[in-house]
């Protein structure tokens, strides 16, 4: 701890961790290993509310669709948003399953190459000091000097010892950090914190492996499926890639993972667009529909039998949630997702 650290205590126990000067109550718990449930890191969820029992904190962003105002009159606080001005005391239920392997760690990156994926995403290659240590499906959270919040995004490479981290970003029309993105030439410089999420990699499943992306959630999956190549246990299993976009332009071309992955029983790969007039006058002779509604038909098993992964738009991931759980009675443990507020 140093001088300028707030010390945060956890009500009702004797566990206590320091948050640096300008850092969040969620990211610095998570950083010395305190487990503070969160999903999106993003104030979107509502998953990282905690109760503010002493101290004060400086709310990020007060308009945060993850709280609610009664929440904020009961006193209650998103992790995410809340950066502490002095010491304070927070109630909240602490799981280790929050925490995965490693610690986020902030550092500077460096932009050294981007590469067109389809129309309106692009791949980002970005070099940090030290290796890059992560697990496929996790994110980082980006901050560029144009906006003062950062923004999550999905790493779409494995860990490595060159501290390479990639990310496919898509371009949402007038979003302030993804287009900001795209404006940033080659030795540009940016902060980056990571990695967080709990969407990662299940090495040890003895089931095959569902991935299923809408947009840009297509960077977890392709990272999640090259972990999986990579994983002497993984790489065993049967791995499916469901892909759905609105017209022929979104969907990406994979031919590259299709090439290079080392999937013992191969990848079966399922685009699917959901807009057909989008590929009139094109050569478009694919599936057309929602994504989550090609698992039950194309997957051989019962559903139960698949651990499933996906990423995409917050009403596919409830979709497929819905499909899962209530049409095929798929255990919560076996399904691990992002929303992409
Ligand atoms: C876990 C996770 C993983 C994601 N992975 C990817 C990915 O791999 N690729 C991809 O393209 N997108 C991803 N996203 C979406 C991405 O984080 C951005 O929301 C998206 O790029 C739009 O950002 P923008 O700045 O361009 O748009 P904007 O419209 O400017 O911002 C939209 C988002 O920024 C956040 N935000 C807005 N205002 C504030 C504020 N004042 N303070 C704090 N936050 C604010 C909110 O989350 C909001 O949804 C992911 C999101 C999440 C939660
Ligand atoms: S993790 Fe804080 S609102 Fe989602």
């Amino acid at each position: 701890m140093t001088t300028t650290d707030h010390l945060i205590s956890l009500a009702g126990t004797d566990r206590t961790y320091a948050c640096a000067a300008g850092d969040t109550l969620l990211r610095a718990a998570l950083r010395a290993g305190v487990g503070i449930s969160y999903e999106c890191n993003a104030g979107s969820c509502g998953t990282c509310k905690v109760e503010l029992q002493q101290g004060e904190v400086t709310d990020l962003w007060p308009q945060a669709p993850g709280l609610s105002a009664k929440d904020r009159q009961r006193g209650r606080r998103l992790a995410c948003q809340s950066a502490p001005l002095g010491s304070c005391t927070i109630k909240t239920r602490l799981s280790d399953e929050a925490l995965a392997r490693h610690a986020p760690v902030r550092r500077r990156a460096v932009l050294v190459d981007r590469r067109a994926v389809t129309h309106d995403i692009a791949e980002f290659t970005f070099r940090a000091d030290g290796a890059a240590q992560f697990q496929g499906g996790q994110y980082a959270m980006l901050r560029l000097a144009v906006s003062g919040a950062p923004r999550a995004y999905s790493m779409s490479n494995t860990a490595n010892a060159d501290g390479l981290w990639k990310f496919m970003v898509r371009r949402t029309p007038e979003g302030v950090v993804s287009n900001a993105l795209f404006g940033l030439a080659a030795g540009a410089e940016i902060e980056l914190d990571g990695p967080f999420g709990l969407a990662y990699l299940r090495e040890q499943s003895p089931r095959d492996i569902v991935c299923i992306a809408g947009g840009s959630g297509i960077a977890p999956m392709v990272s999640i499926l090259d972990a999986a190549s990579e994983s002497e246990h993984a790489r065993h299993r049967g791995a499916w890639l469901f892909y759905g976009g609105r017209g022929p332009a979104d969907v990406p071309v994979i031919d590259d993972i299709l090439a290079s992955h080392h999937l013992e029983r191969g990848l079966q790969w399922h685009p699917v667009i959901s807009v057909p007039a989008l590929a009139q006058g094109g050569d478009w002779a694919g599936e057309v529909g929602f994504v989550h509604e090609l698992l039950p038909r194309k997957l051989p098993r019962p559903l139960p039998e698949y651990e499933f992964y996906f990423a995409g738009p917050p009403p596919m991931i409830e979709a497929t949630v819905r499909l899962l759980v209530l049409g095929h009675k798929v255990a919560a443990s076996q399904m691990h997702y992002d929303r992409f507020f």
